[in-house]
């Protein structure tokens, strides 16, 4: 356990490098993507901020919210842990350094050209996949990269045993690929607009199982790989089944390719298609609990940690959102729950429970281990900050999404309230203005959770300032016991 150098192989260590690139960006691309969040939710209340600029307006500053927070901030989480976990769980030095060093470089060059585009307004319309096409080339090749520098370091490894954070990681990167690949399939008519290679319902059908696994491999599937490693690691206790963590695997790994029709309830995609959808949505209820229970039980015998380790707290609530969302998300797959879900702000609630409460807050406890371990250090520069970090994430999360909860069940509400003559009781206005409170409520919780953001930003600052980057040295491997309950390195 731990980074003592003892044992170490003669003179090779871990490539940090590549970790400390990402884990820095992905604060960075997270206050970025967070701060255009606020600003959207601001123009939710008073319009005039776009002010009058094209570039500024609602539609296109929208997109670019979702492909900052998803892709830049989460996906930098998620190269900085991957590369961080696979090099310590097969106690192997990353594979190929200049590879690795090009999908930092390639990723932050996506970034750069999704956020000088989409403000623009070059988009290919379709949701979480607006990139034009030459991106899209570039996506694949620092995809194509990023598979060879993971599954490289796992051929090398030095340890029998493949974790099973591995196995979550490993299932993303492969599924990504496919769906990044089928989805973008389009005829380019210019160098920024294309259109797509699909029509009508397949369209939709192809682009909401893109959408759909998109959610369920970009931010669930990665994410409970860096779960399985940072929360036993925090713990300092073994996860509290493996056998529950391997069952949890292919039983969520193939579940969710089945579910993306609950996007579709009510369109034009058949009937059967629509229920399909819905059923393995309920099913998806079964291993989404499985992972977030061995998460949480793995706590068992160190729940005393929590009052006193904010970053467990992180880990921990990480996982009750995780719970929640998931949770949520079978019952609005449910069509008749759907028919009042749907098109309201309910939707936007049930996102924001994921991407806040378990994303963010997952990727936030991740980073204040990871941190000061790249920097040779034992822990952060303030644990006080972290946790007054912790309790206004949490308070952000909570305000947004019981606003947008009250606010979308009464959306619903409204636009089928009818007459006994058949008209509408309420106009769509109506419904806008009612909303207004809850609107200011999710701003307020927005600002809270940017707020956070920035104090682990000085955090970070603080505990890097004037400490030389560290690259831990790759121990000679001890004998692994491949029992029920694998040790981390
Ligand atoms: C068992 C797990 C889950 C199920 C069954 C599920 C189900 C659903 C359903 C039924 C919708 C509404 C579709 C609509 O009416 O348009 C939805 C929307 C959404 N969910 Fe989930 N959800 C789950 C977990 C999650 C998690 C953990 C996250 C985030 C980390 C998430 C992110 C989203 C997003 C981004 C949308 C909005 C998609 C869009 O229309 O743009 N979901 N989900
Ligand atoms: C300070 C934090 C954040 C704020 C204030 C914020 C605000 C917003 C706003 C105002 C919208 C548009 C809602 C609408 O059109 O009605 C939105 C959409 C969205 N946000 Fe955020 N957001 C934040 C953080 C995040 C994070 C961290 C993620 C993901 C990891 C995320 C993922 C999304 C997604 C996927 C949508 C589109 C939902 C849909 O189409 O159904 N957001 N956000």
């Amino acid at each position: 356990m731990g980074d003592s150098a003892s044992g170490a192989l003669s003179g090779e260590t871990f490539n940090y490098k590549i970790v400390r690139q990402f884990a820095v960006m992905t604060v960075v691309w997270g206050i970025v993507g967070m701060a255009v969040g606020v600003l959207l939710a601001a123009q939710l209340i008073w319009p005039a901020l776009n002010f009058d600029v094209p570039w500024l307006t609602y539609g296109r500053l929208r997109p670019l919210h979702t492909n900052a927070v998803i892709f830049a901030f989460g996906g930098s989480a998620l190269f900085a842990t991957s590369y961080y976990v696979v090099q310590r769980t097969c106690q192997a030095r990353l594979f190929s350094a200049p590879l690795a060093a090009f999908t930092f470089w390639g990723w932050q060059a996506v970034i750069v050209a999704a956020a000088i585009t989409l403000p623009m307004g070059y988009t290919s319309s379709k949701e979480y996949a607006e990139l034009e096409w030459p991106i899209d080339i570039l996506i694949t090749l620092v995809w194509v990269a990023y598979a060879v520098v993971f599954f490289g370091t796992i051929v090398k490894r030095r340890t029998r045993h493949i974790y099973v954070a591995n196995w979550f990681f490993g299932a993303y990167i492969l599924t990504i690929a496919l769906l990044h690949i089928v989805n973008n399939l389009e005829w380019p008519a210019t160098m920024w607009k294309s259109y797509s290679a699909y029509a009508g319902v397949q369209d939709a059908m192809v682009q909401w199982w893109y959408g759909h696994n998109a959610v369920g491999f970009f931010l669930t599937t990665s994410f409970l790989g860096m779960m399985y490693y940072f929360v036993p690691k925090q713990a300092e206790r073994p996860i509290y089944s493996y056998r529950l963590s391997i069952v949890h695997f292919w039983a969520l790994s193939f579940t969710y390719m089945w579910a993306g029709p609950h996007h579709l309830q009510y369109t034009a995609l058949p009937d059967w298609a629509q229920s399909l959808g819905m059923v393995f949505s309920l099913i998806l209820l079964a291993p989404s609990w499985g992972g977030m229970l061995n998460g949480i039980m793995t706590l068992s015998g160190a729940w005393h940690k929590l009052r006193t380790d904010p970053i467990l707290k992180f880990l921990v609530v990480a996982l009750s959102f995780y719970g929640m969302s998931t949770f949520e998300g079978s019952m609005m797959s449910i069509k008749t729950v759907n028919s009042l879900s749907h098109y309201t702000d309910w939707t936007i609630g049930h996102v924001h429970s994921g991407a806040l409460g378990w994303v963010a807050m997952i990727t936030i406890g991740s980073l204040y281990y990871l941190f000061p371990r790249l920097f040779g250090q034992k822990q952060m520069y303030s644990t006080r900050m972290i946790e007054l970090h912790f309790w206004i994430a949490t308070l952000g999360v909570v305000l947004y999404i019981a606003a947008m909860w009250i606010a979308g069940v009464m959306q619903g509400l409204m636009w089928r309230a009818v007459e006994p003559d058949g008209t509408l009781t309420y106009t769509f206005v109506e419904s806008v203005k009612a909303t207004y409170p809850f609107y200011v409520v999710r701003l307020l919780g927005g600002v809270c959770f940017l707020g956070g953001m920035l104090l682990m930003a000085w955090n970070f600052v603080m505990t890097a300032r004037g400490r030389r980057p560290f690259d831990a040295p790759v121990p000679a491997p001890a004998p692994v016991s491949v029992a029920a309950r694998p040790q981390l390195a």
